[in-house]
């Protein structure tokens, strides 16, 4: 199962997941690190930066990008990414790798990002948020645990949480190019990071409900190498809580997050 840390801020979170990351990529021939885009990575991103990780030889990939928004707009999850992973932690932003979702080449953009991935190794370790609607990636309920990258419709309730980067709901693309729940489950490890009460339902059910396409962060429980790493907000509805404190505070030191 899962590993499943409770932690008391975001912060603290960031550095746990920062420390898994250094020490995953520093012992791959050809380090792959998978990205996330929203407010729950920007933790980790600095704690890379605070450690001072060497991802100088790594490469990038994103989970996902809008369908539909001008090059260069500073919503596009290249930019985002140029802007809150590659210049906050240094990493080299002619490594970093975002779906192509220029609408004339939408048809081919999911098997061309998945052969890029195969070229580069495969992701080592794959950093994630949750949706509150319980999405990875832009796999919104009802994508298959096997869809590999291809365009999807986010659903409104992902709109509506994410109007908050935009002027409105309105500017928010409908369409998406995103990493499917096969091509996440095919990374060495998963880190899923989850902050405050809005996330609180979509973990329970993630990580104690059926696994079920309904709530595509249960594909967690089909992959043996995962931590999740929550706050008291997010782990609030958590069933088996107390289970989850144990087993970390007794935890044999020669094991690693
Ligand atoms: C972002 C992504 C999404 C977000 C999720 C949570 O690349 O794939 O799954 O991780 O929507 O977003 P935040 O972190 O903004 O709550």
């Amino acid at each position: 199962m899962a590993e499943v840390v409770i932690v008391s801020t975001p912060a603290d979170a960031g550095r746990l997941a920062a420390e898994s990351i250094e020490r995953r990529l520093a012992e791959s021939e050809r380090p792959v690190l998978g990205v996330a885009t929203g407010s729950t990575p920007l933790a980790t991103y600095r704690a890379l930066a605070e450690r001072g990780t060497d991802l100088a030889g790594a490469t990038a990939f994103a989970l996902d990008e809008y369908v539909g928004l001008p090059d260069g707009h500073p919503e596009g999850y290249r930019a985002v990414l140029e802007r809150e992973f590659c210049e906050v932690t240094g990493f080299d932003s002619a490594n970093l790798h975002v779906p192509d979702s220029d609408p004339a080449r939408l048809e081919t953009a999911g098997p061309r990002y998945e052969a890029l991935i195969r070229e580069a190794g495969g992701v080592d370790v794959q950093i994630l948020g949750i949706g509150t609607d319980g999405h990875i990636g832009f796999n919104e309920p009802g994508s298959s645990l096997a869809s590999r990258t291809r365009v999807k419709t986010l659903a409104t309730q992902t709109r509506r949480d994410n109007a908050r980067f935009f002027d409105s709901i309105d500017d928010v693309p409908i369409h998406c190019v995103t990493q499917g729940l096969g091509t996440i489950r095919d990374a060495g490890h998963l880190i899923l990071l989850a902050f405050g009460p809005s996330k609180a339902n979509a973990i329970r059910s993630a990580l104690e409900g059926p696994v079920s396409s309904s709530v595509p962060a249960s594909l967690i429980q089909l992959h043996p190498s995962v931590t999740v790493l929550v706050d008291e907000a997010a782990a609030a509805k958590l069933e088996h809580a107390a289970y989850y404190r144990t087993a970390y505070a007794n935890k044999p030191a020669w094991q690693r997050l």
